[in-house]
């Protein structure tokens, strides 16, 4: 490598010095009455640009630097000197500069100042080169960072659950099919589907969800956690759903829904606290662009203990609060993220754990309690997004969760590797899923979970 520095560096005065290079893309190109051009020029490395100052005794000034669009890619070599200029600590007195690709400004799309996201997604291989994209996936890149030193810290190992799967974790029915069959030859013979033929000898999906195989590895390694793309196929159009997400999933022996929820908070107080403080220009940019107050409001989740409520109390809130839904509720109705959206942000004004739900709207592998009627889950919801995370204590007792899967009509010769932990020295256990693309929308403030990943899946669409 040679000797050349990125940009979010260049911009420290203490990097001042004789012979610096940068390398990366022109913001703007503004040409000085003196004879001299001022470029902005950005590596991605940081939100914001160096400041070039191209002398007009350039041998390629007239040919090339003028010549500079918005997008074109550059080597600038020559002095970092202190900047006299406001909002600046340093800029680069060119003594070469070197123009690498041209970007044809009657046709690059992003010659435009603002485009909407709306806009920007049809463009999804080039937003990333505007300002708030770019902050976005520094912020996605640093909550993956902490994810992974939070687990690491913690005890968990990481295991690696399949991507393709036999079951269906959430037995929601919600799953994108695996097949080598020859679909059109199908469709023509009209015959019956003969799953022998198939790859895997067996109907197969995208996993929605890596638990089940988490918790095998939680009863012997003890503490584990998953993290990888999950695949939902439901026609769910909305601002917090995608079709492919990202979720990362701890999985912990003899812990219980008590310590569920302790390690859910100190996780994301953890998170949050970790993009405060290394995303520090990514995140007021937020505050001041997307959401007003973010940086206070992140501040206050890391300060204050989260509230608690049961699923029967947040269902009499909603009853008698007075606020017109458009989903009518009741107990044993699942929540819409309006009601949450109602507990969270106008209820108690901050994050929420939501526990003991009516079994009947949630999976086989949650944990009947003593009333027979709930289990033992925790939803954590935040303003903003509703639910982030969805969890539970396990069902460890062999008959009642037989019992269960067979209300659900789950056959045991599917879910024998899983009932078989049950079967040799069960224990107490629980664990949680956090969606990526959630926790990124909640930290930026984005409103649209579309533009927190970079190449969203949603229904009919699926371009780059
Ligand atoms: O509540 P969910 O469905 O829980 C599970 O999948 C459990 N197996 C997790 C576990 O206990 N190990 O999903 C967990 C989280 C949600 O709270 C949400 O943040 C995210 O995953 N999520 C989605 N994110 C984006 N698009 C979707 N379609 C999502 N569905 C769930």
């Amino acid at each position: 490598m040679s000797d050349w520095i990125p940009v979010k560096q260049a911009r420290m005065a203490e990097s001042v010095g004789p012979n610096c290079e940068i390398r990366g893309w022109v913001r703007t190109r503004r040409d000085s009455k003196g004879g001299f051009s001022f470029l902005e020029i950005n590596d991605g490395s940081s939100l914001g640009n160096v400041q070039v100052v191209a002398p007009g005794e350039l041998s390629n000034y007239a040919s090339e630097v003028q010549k500079l669009t918005v997008g074109c890619s550059v080597v600038v070599r020559g002095e970092l000197q202190s900047s006299p200029a406001k909002g600046q600590a340093t800029e680069l007195h060119a003594n070469e500069i070197r123009v690498l690709g041209w970007a044809d400004p009657e046709h690059y799309p992003l010659q435009k100042k603002r485009h909407s996201f709306e806009k920007l997604r049809e463009w999804a291989h080039l937003r990333t080169r505007t300002n708030t994209l770019g902050a976005v996936m520094r912020v996605r890149d640093q909550i993956s960072q902490s994810i992974h030193q939070f687990f690491h810290e913690n005890g968990f190992f990481y295991v690696n659950t399949p991507i393709i799967t036999a079951s269906d974790c959430e037995g929601a029915g919600e799953m994108f099919r695996v097949t080598t069959l020859d679909l059109e030859r199908l469709a023509k013979s009209g015959g019956p589907v003969n799953f022998s033929f198939d790859f895997f000898d067996k109907p197969t999906f995208l996993t929605v969800s890596g638990q089940l195989e988490a918790e095998t590895y939680a009863t012997s390694l003890g503490r584990v956690y998953t993290f990888g793309p999950t695949f939902r196929a439901e026609n769910s159009n909305t601002s917090r759903h995608l079709a492919e997400f990202w979720m990362v999933e701890p999985e912990a022996s003899f812990f219980d829904l008590s310590d569920n929820m302790q390690l859910a908070e100190k996780f994301l107080k953890q998170v949050f606290g970790d993009v405060l403080e290394h995303c520090g220009e990514d995140m007021e940019f937020f505050d001041l662009r997307i959401e007003k107050g973010k940086i206070d409001q992140i501040r206050g989740v890391i300060d204050k203990p989260f509230q608690h409520m049961t699923y029967t109390d947040a269902i009499k809130v909603l009853e008698t609060c007075g606020e017109s839904f458009d989903y009518q509720i009741q107990w044993g109705s699942d929540l819409q993220a309006e009601h949450e959206r109602f507990l969270t942000e106008k209820h108690v004004g901050g994050p929420l754990i939501l526990t003991d739900y009516p079994s009947t709207i949630k999976p086989f592998y949650m944990r009947v309690s003593d009333d027979g009627k709930t289990v033992a889950a925790m939803d954590v919801l935040v303003p903003g997004v509703g639910e982030i995370i969805g969890g539970s204590q396990r069902e460890e007792r062999l008959d009642v969760l037989q019992r269960r899967m067979a209300e659900q009509s789950l056959s045991d010769d599917d879910y024998w590797w899983y009932t078989d932990l049950r079967k040799y020295g069960t224990v107490p256990h629980a664990g949680f899923g956090l969606g990526l693309e959630r926790a990124v929308q909640y930290v930026t403030g984005m409103a649209n979970i579309r533009d927190v990943i970079p190449f969203p899946r949603t229904p009919g669409s699926a371009e780059f």
